[in-house]
């Protein structure tokens, strides 16, 4: 596997792909690797000849400098774990390669920063944008691989690549779970075991407006009683749960046809999501 660290490197590479034409797929990553980035690059690898992981910690898209300063970094072991899984290039740049010039720029994104992660985290989306095209600038991939975990972000991405013009597919992976059903997170290593136990009754909640659902129990109902069972749960702070439109990420209506949930909640003040179609 090679390391790349610098910008030059990366453009230099992407060139030499591109003129052999060989197909590349990206997994860009914020590293401390784990199986749900494991599965990206499986299907990264199954589909393309060549496969690039970036690991860049992005401070743009940080709203909280105490969030951007303990988010884990564990080079080493990403390192080990990308050669392993036969990566073609890791990419790890640091932020003066990717940002050689303090202008930051603004992306419109059609109201689906409007929801959500948007006014919960000023600025996030707009820092994502900003480094997803800068790195698509670099690798010029072919295929890009997003975890459907940020079902948000992965919906902004593929709206924006669109809009940008760049000619790269972009791919949503399932998102991998643990046996308990906690959505795989480089944060989950920040969580005590007992923090871990109460974050799979995330999952549980999601479960159970999907029954709710199937019960043809309306969609104001359902979300209301799930808000308040966990109001119940001791230890879990409710940033949004919200049943949306899975295009448009609007609210939905009691007879919506297509609900996905999306939540955002704080354990032992560690921020995780997690979203299901629930409908
Ligand atoms: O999903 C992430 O890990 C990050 O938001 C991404 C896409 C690598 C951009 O920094």
């Amino acid at each position: 596997m090679k390391l790349i660290t610098t910008a030059k490197e990366m453009s230099e590479y992407s060139f030499s792909t591109r003129s052999s034409s060989e197909f590349v797929g990206f997994v860009p990553t914020m590293g401390a690797l784990h199986l749900g980035h494991i599965s990206l690059i499986k299907t990264a690898k199954a589909k393309c000849e060549n496969v690039v992981v970036s690991v860049f910690v992005n401070p743009t898209q940080f709203n909280d400098s105490n969030d951007l300063q303990n988010y884990p970094r564990t080079f080493e072991s990403d390192r080990k774990l990308l050669e392993n899984e036969g990566v073609d290039v890791m990419f790890f740049p640091s932020a003066n390669e990717i940002y050689p010039s303090p202008e930051v720029k603004h992306y419109e994104m059609d109201g689906l920063d409007d929801p959500m992660e948007g006014p919960n985290r000023p600025g996030h989306f707009n820092g994502v944008v900003q480094v997803v095209t800068r790195l698509f600038e670099l690798v010029k991939p072919n295929v890009a691989f997003f975890g459907e975990k940020d079902f948000q972000q992965l919906a902004v991405i593929r709206h924006m690549t669109q809009k940008l013009g760049y000619d790269i597919e972009i791919v949503g992976c399932p998102t991998e779970r643990e046996a308990s059903g906690l959505a795989m997170s480089s944060r989950n290593i920040r969580l005590s075991n007992d923090g871990r136990k109460l974050a799979s009754s995330i999952n549980l909640i999601l479960l159970e407006i999907k029954n709710q659902l199937a019960l043809n129990e309306p969609a104001s109902v359902v979300l209301e009683q799930a808000i308040a069972d966990i109001d119940q749960l001791n230890g879990i702070t409710l940033e949004y749960l919200e049943l949306v439109n899975p295009q448009t990420l609007q609210p939905v209506t009691d007879d919506s046809a297509a609900i996905q949930a999306c939540i955002a909640l704080y354990i032992e003040e560690v921020r995780l999501i997690d979203n299901m179609r629930v409908k």
